[in-house]
């Protein structure tokens, strides 16, 4: 009986154990596994989205981007403000800001691991995708920088190397356009001038009918600078120039530099990614360099430096000098110190937005060009001016000439009208003075350099065109109302 009673309270206390056991079986299947099996999965799915975001071939279905899709990639741009500047400070849609907050949160969920483990093959992907964008032999020569104005110092920092160590001599020049941007002049005085080099400045004629033009002023200085004797250590030329803006004819340039003997050649070339075809191979520059966040889609601040293989890479280095000093520019570049490296990281996102548009990069800027000389005419046949340049002289932006009766005639009236039609109208263009040349009455000082990007619409230039022509009508001239204001 007992032991009756001691085996079935024996069999209770097993079935209870069995289902006690079954129980929390079932909660661990139900609550645990999942976790267990699922959170792995989602994070690796987080961290390879961003992995598979490599460049895929331009769409060629019916499943392009569409008018709606591109307005709600650049939603957060300033409501009821026509934005035609896009050369100044470019634009990046929110699928692209988007990857970088994603960047940002991965660095920042485990920096020592991502910053000293990770981020060297990260940036090495987007320095593939631009050595495969521009055409260039290696990777190597490919280093992402900041903006242009840490490229200028790279190149012209080792010409005051050479000064220094005796390889050039005082009075060795570089030879510049007069229309070469503003820093990379501070820049070519900060490092070459006070070096002991002369500054070859050729004059840069505007409005221009040809390419023509251009290249016989720069032979013509060059020529005579070797009649001279004067040793000409580097050229320093516009791909596309600022303002007022034409796409010069820099594979000539190259190559009346090689045949006059210039030692090198750095290409700014600020505005050509995704404004123009970029082809290190057939352009053959030492030094060219390109932003990717004015005509690119990315974040400020990305931009790279090419060096050609050939060029001396041993005297270039990266003005802040960290850890990698030493170890070659695109190592040295990759780290300049601790900061936030995930603007480097987003062209594989980029790839993709720009791979949503028929035709890829080459389709938006085929798409933008005649864009702009469209819109370019329109204005300057409503206004009765004329273009700077002719089309094809021009990429993503063209120069219009304004009405004369604005008064515009000093580089001050420019920069101040500018946020008077900002403020005023809700246009945001940019404004240029142009000095007449010497004895010339009558030509056309003021001109406006309009852009055309993905996003822009027709009526943002119809806004322009009725806002100049309301100042006409006003009587408006620059002289009085700006300077009263
Ligand atoms: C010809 C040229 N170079 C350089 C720059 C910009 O330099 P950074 O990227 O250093 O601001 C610009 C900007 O508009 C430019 O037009």
């Amino acid at each position: 009986m007992t032991r009756n009673a001691g085996s079935s309270t024996q069999e209770n206390h097993f079935g209870q154990l069995l289902r006690v056991m079954a129980e929390k079986i079932v909660i661990f299947c139900r609550y645990y596994v999942p976790i267990i099996v699922l959170l792995p999965y989602r994070t690796l799915q987080f961290f390879y989205q961003i992995k598979t975001q490599v460049p895929i071939e331009p769409k060629h279905s019916s499943s392009f981007i569409t008018d709606s899709e591109i307005q709600s990639e650049f939603a957060h741009h300033a409501p009821g403000v026509a934005m035609m500047n896009n050369g100044s400070f470019g634009c990046c849609p929110a699928s692209v800001i988007s990857a970088l907050h994603q960047w940002q949160l991965k660095m920042l969920r485990q920096p020592s691991h991502f910053l000293l483990n990770e981020l060297k093959n990260r940036i090495l992907e987007s320095r593939t995708i631009i050595k495969d964008l521009i055409n260039a032999e290696d990777v190597d020569e490919v280093s992402i920088v900041d903006n242009i104005s840490t490229a200028a110092a790279i190149v012209l920092q080792q010409t005051a190397w050479a000064f220094a160590e005796g390889k050039f001599n005082k009075g060795d020049a570089v030879i510049m356009f007069s229309c070469t941007y503003g820093a990379v002049k501070n820049s070519i005085e900060a490092y070459f001038s006070r070096a002991g080099g002369s500054v070859i400045e050729v004059p840069f004629n505007f409005p221009l009918n040809s390419n023509e033009e251009i290249i016989s002023e720069f032979r013509k200085a060059l020529e005579r600078e070797k009649g001279n004797g004067r040793r000409v250590r580097l050229a320093v030329i516009d791909h596309v120039t600022c303002v007022p803006t034409v796409v010069m004819p820099v594979k000539q340039l190259v190559k009346i530099c090689r045949e006059e003997g210039v030692e090198q050649v750095f290409i700014d070339a600020a505005h050509a990614v995704g404004s123009v075809d970029v082809d290190m191979q057939e352009i053959g520059a030492d030094f060219y360099a390109s932003t990717l966040y004015k005509w690119f889609f990315c974040p400020p601040v990305v931009s790279f430096l090419y060096c050609r293989k050939s060029a001396t890479h041993s005297d270039l280095h990266h003005p802040i000098v960290s850890h990698r000093y030493g170890n070659g520019l695109a190592e040295e570049s990759f780290w300049v110190g601790s900061r936030d490296y995930s603007p480097y990281l987003v062209l594989p996102s980029v790839m993709e937005f720009v791979n949503r548009f028929e035709g890829g990069l080459k389709g938006i800027i085929k798409m933008n060009h005649d864009a702009v000389v469209e819109m370019g005419k329109m204005l300057a046949e409503a206004w009765g001016t004329n273009l700077g340049c002719p089309p094809d002289m021009c990429a993503s932006m063209i120069m219009v000439g304004l009405p004369a009766c604005l008064g515009i005639s000093s580089d001050e009236d420019a920069t101040k009208l500018r946020p008077h039609l900002c403020d005023k109208f809700g246009v945001e263009v940019r404004i240029h003075y142009q000095a007449p040349k010497d004895g010339e009455v009558g030509s056309t000082t003021g001109y406006v350099r309009i852009c055309h990007q993905i996003y822009n619409k027709v009526d943002d230039y119809y806004k322009l065109r009725d806002a100049i022509n309301q100042l006409v009508r006003d009587g408006f001239t620059c002289a009085l109302e700006i300077n009263e204001a």
